[in-house]
């Protein structure tokens, strides 16, 4: 009976049973050999990599996380960080704010002297909310508490052909993805799930020739796979401009720590203005180049930057001169800073 309702035992069953032969090897991930055979993810790393994760893939976090983890092999290594170290290691990553969080975060570990060990434990640290408190529960305790992230989102709508459209399918989707997790390695289907979404059951063209579950999907049975999960649409990004200035005194940088709450806050970046819509329309004196523009898309942005150099060793009236280390900045400062090296 192609259309019956997939059964959530045996779809779990499948997914184990793919996860087992095709889980993907990850510096934070215990593989299902070596869980069988008693070894025990370490909590911090599977915490730091959640939260590296979301919003970024795993090609992009991999270096990050082998660098971090070589600086602070801990999380009581991490919570003695200098806050300035952490924000230039995250430089890159974006969304800036889970690097202050994840400090916070680490700072309450430490003094509690280790992770609690429940998702409930997990979720009442700073910092960190039901999605990596869920799947740190799930990976690191095995509890079996279920990870929704938008890989199991769009498991779960094609699985169970699920029309209505994001965002107000979530609770929806949430309650299937509960009627899947088994009591019996709930780590494992949580990582088999999301590596299913990520390999296999992809936003576009998903494989369904290798897929565990095709039998089962009652979206592919409809032929409607590749349209689901339905999203409402979004309403189109704004585009601001602005202006970013890039002052050298010989050898140093004019820079300053951004303010800690707002975009790209405690970063280091080359001061700036006209972001918040005014505009920085005023004509510019003639000691300044302008060198070009840089364009860098925020989550709810487009934002296009008049970039402006000038050499001078006069005292800054905002931020101060250092010698800089490219790595450290936020990717659109690093964009702006490529362009003056490249321009001479
Ligand atoms: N994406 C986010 N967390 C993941 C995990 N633990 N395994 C696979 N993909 C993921």
């Amino acid at each position: 009976m192609r259309d019956a309702r997939p059964d959530p035992g045996q779809a779990g069953a499948l997914l184990l049973d793919w996860y087992d032969r095709h889980a993907r090897t990850m510096p934070w991930r215990v593989g299902p050999r070596d869980r069988l055979a008693g070894h025990r993810p370490d909590p911090y790393r599977v915490w730091l990599s959640e939260v590296m994760l979301q919003q970024t893939t795993v090609a992009a976090v991999r270096d990050y996380f082998h660098r971090f983890t070589a600086r602070w092999p801990t999380v009581q290594a991490l919570a003695a960080a200098k806050d300035e170290e952490v924000m230039a290691e995250w430089a890159g990553l974006g969304y800036y704010a889970r690097a202050r969080n994840l400090l916070k975060c680490a700072r309450a570990v430490a003094d509690l002297g280790g992770f609690p060990e429940t998702r409930e434990g997990l979720l009442a640290l700073p910092g960190i909310g039901p999605y990596t408190a869920a799947a740190v529960a799930a990976i690191a305790y095995d509890e079996p508490a279920t990870v929704v992230d938008g890989n199991v989102e769009r498991v779960m709508a094609r699985l169970f052909a699920v029309e209505t459209p994001l965002p107000t399918a979530k609770p929806d989707l949430t309650a299937l993805a509960e009627s899947l997790t088994p009591r019996d390695r709930p780590g494992d289907h949580a990582q088999a799930v999301m590596d299913l979404g990520a390999t296999i059951c992809t936003p576009k063209s998903p494989a369904c020739g290798i897929c565990p579950l095709t039998a089962l999907c009652l979206a592919r049975a409809a032929g409607i796979q590749a349209e689901l999960p339905r999203k409402l649409a979004k309403p189109a990004k704004p585009t601001r401009q602005g202006r970013l200035w890039l002052v050298r005194n010989g050898p140093l940088w004019l820079v300053e720590t951004r303010p800690d709450r707002g975009l790209l806050g405690g970063m280091t970046g080359f001061p700036g203005d006209g972001w918040d819509g005014s505009g920085g329309a005023e004509p510019v004196e003639a000691a300044w180049r302008d060198i070009g523009e840089v364009r860098h898309t925020f989550t709810h942005f487009h934002l296009i930057l008049r970039v402006l150099a000038a050499e001078t060793d006069a005292n800054p009236s905002r931020g101060s001169y250092v010698r800089l280390a490219p790595a450290s900045l936020p990717t659109v400062m690093r964009k702006a800073y490529d362009l003056a090296e490249k321009t001479g």
